[in-house]
């Protein structure tokens, strides 16, 4: 049985050969773009942003894992073979290394980072104090999956006053749990800084919005590790700019590479970071999507299913 992988460039096949030759050494591994894979064979596949149409043109795939947590790049695709499982990429390494990302950033932000970094682009000895510490602030996380709950308990054992806003009520200890729309307003108010882990479907496109960023406290500061479409940044430049937030740290944008002279590379209150927030190593995600296939063969439940009725 194939299994083609799309994920980090041809140069990679080599290594996720080796590592599916040590999990899963019954399956054949190829390139999405080798010319003399036979369609008709192809039982699996590991992708990030497969091309639209070309899921499709696998007449006998059974099952389709994402090499990254969010499935948007395949969903996108109109064509796309809904009538098979799609598993979100989900090992505990993409866990650590977001929360250990989102606690750089709610850092940053407490302690203005940027302000920093700029004073040492111009040789400037800037000094001054932090106006708070992490028990007098209030972070909250737009989230609370796989990747936002554990972001939330890093910031909680950090010292942060910690919440979290989710579609269903959840029960973490010493985490405030806000959910549903009715909840958002009351979840936003209550939280300097932000973090927005959310998945992209159409109901969080846009959720950093100017209405969204002016329920924040003043002064408050925005984290995006979700996806480009859930802020507006027109409204939050307006926000910067205007002295309501405080700064921003983003990694994800709506075109990706962010283009050379976007506005948002030299703005003196944000921090952009190149989509880095958490990407497993190839061994884990190797290992992960090899007990994936395992379990799937076996009719076991697959772990992380793309869900189509809720878009996520
Ligand atoms: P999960 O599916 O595990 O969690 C999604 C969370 O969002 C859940 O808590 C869910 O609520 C909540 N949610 C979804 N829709 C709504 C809504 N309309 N209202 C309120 N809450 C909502 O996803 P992950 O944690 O694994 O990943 C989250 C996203 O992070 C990915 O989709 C991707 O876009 C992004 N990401 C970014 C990376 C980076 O490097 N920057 C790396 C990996 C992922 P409930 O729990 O109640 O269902
Ligand atoms: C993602 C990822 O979904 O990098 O953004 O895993």
């Amino acid at each position: 049985m194939i299994l083609v992988i799309k994920s980090g460039g041809e140069a990679a096949l080599a290594e996720w050969r080796a590592l599916f030759g040590e999990y899963a050494p019954q399956l054949d591994v190829r390139w999405w773009d080798d010319p003399t894979v036979p369609a008709a064979e192809v039982g699996y596949a590991l992708v990030w942003e497969p091309q639209p149409g070309r899921l499709a043109g696998y007449p006998n795939l059974r099952l389709v894992c994402s090499s990254g947590a969010g499935v948007d790049h395949i969903t996108a695709d109109p064509t796309w073979p809904r009538h098979l499982p799609l598993v979100r990429m989900a090992e505990p390494e993409n866990a650590q290394r977001m929360g250990e990302y989102v606690a750089l950033a709610a850092l940053a932000l407490l302690r203005d980072a940027k302000r920093i970094a700029v004073a040492q682009a111009s040789g400037s000895w800037d000094y001054f104090e932090p106006p708070r510490t992490a028990p007098e602030t209030r972070a909250g996380v737009l989230g609370l999956g796989h990747l936002g709950r554990h972001s939330a308990k890093m910031l909680r054992d950090i010292g942060f006053v910690t919440a979290g806003w989710s579609a269903t009520r959840k029960f973490i200890p010493d985490i405030e749990s806000f959910c549903g729309d009715a909840e958002l307003e009351r979840f936003l108010a209550r939280t300097d800084i932000l973090v927005c882990l959310l998945p992209q479907t159409p109901q969080t496109a846009g959720i950093l919005c100017a209405r969204s960023l002016a329920l924040l406290p003043a002064g408050a500061g925005v984290v995006n590790v979700g996806r480009g479409a859930h802020l507006v940044v027109p409204d939050l430049l307006a926000a910067l700019d205007s002295g309501h937030l405080g700064g921003a740290v983003l990694d994800v944008f709506d075109a990706e590479p962010l283009a050379p002279g976007d506005p948002l590379w030299r703005h003196p209150k944000v921090i952009v970071t190149p989509h880095l927030a958490s990407s497993a190593s190839r061994r884990a995600r190797a290992r992960y999507v090899a007990a994936v296939i395992a379990a799937f063969e076996r009719g076991a439940d697959l772990p992380n299913l793309f869900d189509p009725a809720r878009g996520y």
